[in-house]
């Protein structure tokens, strides 16, 4: 088999959830990829400066030769938990495997008890805890950072302001916190994938002509409730996506291929032409999604999003 070649990953998927993780947008966003990748089903440089879940990048992993990657994300947390899966594997398996066979052989209270006790020992290490030279450490956090989002309610990662991770918990009558298979995949996956965690700014000298990149910013709010900018204690204002059509510009003369989905403001107010106004030099469409992260059962329904590219 040709080295990298899609089949080697042909069930990869991402190994935590990930609030705004873009599943339901695959086969819109793949419609939409530039003609000569679909052509050569090859990908030579991917960066995503806002990777979260990585629904795409998995995605392309799936479909596609992807030859080198450069994935960043401002969550310490998220890609310390890359890291250790790209570089400790076999170590995390061993730790997860142990937590989840203790974890499953509980009684349902007795597991919430163990919810509670990981989820305080995960909040109070945050304080002195290195994220920027590997320690031992590492494994146990990515543990902690993959049993609370198969275990938490809803099953996402959400931070308040302070960083806590303070999502109660969930029943679940099997959950499978170590997908052994899936880890190994995903292990693979990010073999030729380096991964910085900083501001999508970050990126820009990585970007170079033809380059794939994939923008997934938090969502603008759809509604004074939406809490979608609210999941990471690093918010997204009006004025950071002022600064990212600044930057897709910028990239755009760069002659990279770009790709950048957001929710679509005139689901709330038809008048909003926020987005409209700020990409008015490059071709945007507006596409039905569904959406599974939200605070009340009535925002699960279908929703547009805009799909805005730097080419046709
Ligand atoms: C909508 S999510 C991306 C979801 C992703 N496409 C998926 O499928 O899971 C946006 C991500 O941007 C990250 N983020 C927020 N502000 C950022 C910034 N200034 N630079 C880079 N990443 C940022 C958040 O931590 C979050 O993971």
């Amino acid at each position: 088999m040709e080295k990298d070649s899609p089949d080697e990953f042909s069930n990869v998927k991402p190994f935590l959830k990930w609030a705004g993780g873009k599943g339901q947008l695959l086969k819109e966003l793949e419609k939409r990829l530039h003609p000569s990748i679909i052509h050569e089903r090859t990908i030579h440089r991917y960066v995503e400066p806002f990777v979260g879940g990585g629904a795409m990048f998995f995605f392309l992993k799936r479909h596609f030769q992807v030859r080198e990657s450069f994935l960043f994300d401002k969550n310490r947390e998220l890609i310390m938990a890359y890291g250790v899966v790209k570089n400790y594997y076999k170590k995390l398996v061993a730790d997860l495997s142990e937590i989840e066979d203790d974890h499953l052989h509980k009684s349902e209270e007795s597991r919430k008890e163990n919810y509670y006790q990981i989820r305080e020992a995960y909040n109070r290490q945050m304080n002195d805890f290195d994220y920027d030279h590997y320690h031992p450490g590492w494994i146990t956090r990515a543990s902690y950072i993959i049993f609370l989002n198969k275990t938490c309610f809803n099953g996402l990662f959400r931070q308040n302001q302070k960083g806590e991770f303070n999502v109660p918990f969930g029943r679940y009558k099997n959950p499978k916190i170590c997908d052994e298979e899936n880890l190994a995949e995903v292990h693979k996956a990010l073999k030729d994938a380096q991964l910085f965690c900083g501001d999508f700014t970050d990126s820009e000298n990585y970007i170079l002509d033809k380059s794939l990149v994939y923008l997934d910013p938090p969502y603008r709010p759809i509604s004074s409730t939406s809490y979608f900018t609210s999941y990471s204690k690093e918010g997204f204002n009006d004025e950071d996506q002022e600064k990212l059509a600044d930057f897709f510009k910028k990239m755009d003369k760069k002659g990279a291929y770009l790709m950048l989905s957001n929710s679509d403001p005139k689901n709330q107010d038809g008048e909003d032409d926020f987005f409209d106004n700020l990409y008015k030099d490059f071709k945007m469409e507006r596409v039905v999604a569904k959406r599974n992260i939200n605070r009340d059962a009535t925002g699960r329904g279908k929703i547009r999003e805009l799909i805005i590219r730097n080419y046709s």
